[in-house]
């Protein structure tokens, strides 16, 4: 039975996505319905949506994979997902059958008619039966291989439109969004050949953490840390994201990707253009991709010899890796003997434009890192001139950490109590625990609620994922046509390999290891 429209259909906990209004009643169909990333991030973000009052009460979830699968199995796969997931408090027995009774199974090829077609009697029934309005978010979950496929089939089933001119059909595209801006370019003819750009939403869920969209709050909503925020006043910035995993079961997808592809091409340069992007003149989805655009643009292009000073790549051989020993990238299950594939990479970037000209973005992210940790951090210049004896004074570092332990911590320096003049680096720390209490929501149900309410400032624009491949492509010829890598070079517990700390000394300064 449905529930009725007037109650929320799973009873609303305390609310950390803070939603005023529920989203638009819709059903949600998920491609790619049985893999790691359904189980692992969306059905939990979903059932949090659907906790939090921010789902409609009336909606649908319509799982769609290769597998064979009846309805019942696939809600046993969604309750093992969020009884298993560590952001979402466990439902009770009733709680989770109040979620459950809207889930359902469509299994089928991708490449096959029949399949859309099932899909298309399924979504009508729910319609009719959650009175939905006829709309529908799909979302695409699978292996990148299968989007075009996928995108094809929807628009010759007539889902791709608007089923009235009331209802409203998205599409959300996970990353990677192509391998390279040529199949980017391709995907975003096919995706804009079916459906309206206004339709699409590329996700990169970096854009969805509290800690990076307090960036722009952090920059736009108080006066005093923007007159600093230029080449004037900022020495250099350093952006960390580092992991203690290794490659973990994603064998079959990393060895062909790299960190490279993997994490630069998306969350680093959607962290660097935050930091660097100019104020925009609205918050909205135009606004500020416009602004995001234009720092990618500024990125001038490198050449070859560029590259091999300013790009370094790494490959994790066997280590420590918190407290236990761990083999290298090579003897990790499904990867290729003698792979060339890079676990670590650390650039330099410069943004030639008024505000950051000759102001050094060094980019560094790897697998099997010492700690887990993603950070922002923006060292200022020093002082002019010191009038102290004691000329050892640290400069002040404004570093936004992004996770896990989120906050924000500016340092300065102090007298140290005493006779002497004696001075020392101190912090200010602002930490979102202390100040708003745990239980921020995740990155997905954020993102998948912002889509819901057709907002799509948090999500990419296709202009903007081709110029970030454009950035990324040329260091990837590189890299080919270069002689093999003497790779691993790193040992898994340790910041990457030396050519890493070599980046930032040659320019007289030094990774901050967090
Ligand atoms: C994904 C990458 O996009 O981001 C993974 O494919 C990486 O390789 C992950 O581990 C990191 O995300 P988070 O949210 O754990 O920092």
């Amino acid at each position: 039975m449905p529930a009725p429209a007037s109650e929320s259909a799973v009873q609303p906990e305390t609310n950390p996505l803070r939603c005023e209004m529920p989203a638009d009643p819709c059903a949600i169909v998920i491609f790619g319905a049985s893999g790691d990333l359904t189980k692992r991030k969306l059905i939990p973000a979903l059932y949090d949506l659907a906790a939090n009052a921010c789902l409609a009460p009336r909606f649908a979830i319509v799982g769609c994979a290769r597998t064979a699968m009846s309805d019942d199995e696939f809600r046993r796969l969604c309750a093992d997902a969020v009884r298993d997931s560590p952001e979402t408090r466990t439902p009770g027995e009733a709680q989770w059958g109040e979620f459950a009774k809207n889930v359902s199974y469509v299994g089928g090829n991708y490449d096959h008619p029949e399949a859309y077609k099932k899909l298309a009697q399924r979504l009508e029934e729910m319609d009719k039966k959650y009175k939905l309005q006829g709309n529908r978010l799909f979302y695409l979950a699978t292996p990148p291989g299968a989007y075009a496929n996928i995108i094809e089939q929807l628009g010759q089933a007539g889902l791709a439109r608007p089923q009235s001119d009331h209802s409203w059909a998205r599409i959300i595209i996970e990353k990677p969004f192509g391998s390279d801006r040529e199949s980017a370019a391709k995907l975003n003819q096919t995706v804009l050949g079916v459906f309206k750009e206004k339709q699409v939403y590329r996700i990169d869920h970096y854009l969805g953490k509290e800690t990076v969209q307090n960036l722009l709050v952090f920059r736009f909503g108080n006066g005093i840390f923007e007159p600093l925020w230029n080449r004037n006043y900022v020495d250099h910035v350093q952006i960390t994201a580092a992991e203690t995993l290794g490659v973990e079961h994603r064998a079959a997808f990393y060895d062909n990707t790299g960190a490279l592809r993997d994490m630069i091409q998306s969350h680093m340069l959607q962290l660097a253009s935050l930091v660097a992007m100019e104020p925009p003149a609205t918050f909205d989805a135009t606004a500020v991709r416009n602004e995001k655009l234009k720092v990618l643009q500024s990125i001038p292009p490198r050449s070859t010899e560029q590259i091999d000073r300013e790009v370094v790549r790494g490959q994790y051989g066997p280590g420590k890796s918190e407290g236990k020993e761990v083999p290298g990238y090579r003897e990790e299950p499904d990867v290729h003997k003698n792979s060339a594939t890079e676990t670590f990479v650390a650039e330099k970037l410069l943004i030639d434009n008024w505000r950051w000209a000759g102001v050094p973005f060094y980019l560094r992210t790897g697998k099997r890192l010492p700690r887990r940790v993603t950070e922002i951090a923006i060292q200022f210049r020093r002082a002019p001139h010191i009038v102290f004896r004691e000329k050892n004074v640290e400069p002040n570092w404004l570093v936004l950490n992004i996770q896990p332990d989120e906050g924000i911590t500016l340092s300065f320096s102090a007298k140290l109590p005493g006779a002497e003049m004696a001075i020392k680096s101190v912090t200010m720390d602002f930490c979102y625990r202390t100040a708003f209490g745990p239980g921020s929501p995740s990155a997905y149900s954020t993102l998948i609620n912002d889509c819901m309410r057709g907002d799509a400032t948090l999500f990419d624009r296709g202009d903007n994922v081709e110029a970030a491949w454009a950035l990324v492509d040329p260091v990837l010829d590189c890299w080919i046509n270069a002689p093999a890598p003497r790779f691993p070079n790193y040992a898994a517990g340790t910041w990457g390999p030396a050519e890493s700390d070599q980046l930032l000394e040659n320019d007289g300064r030094h990774w901050r290891n967090p």
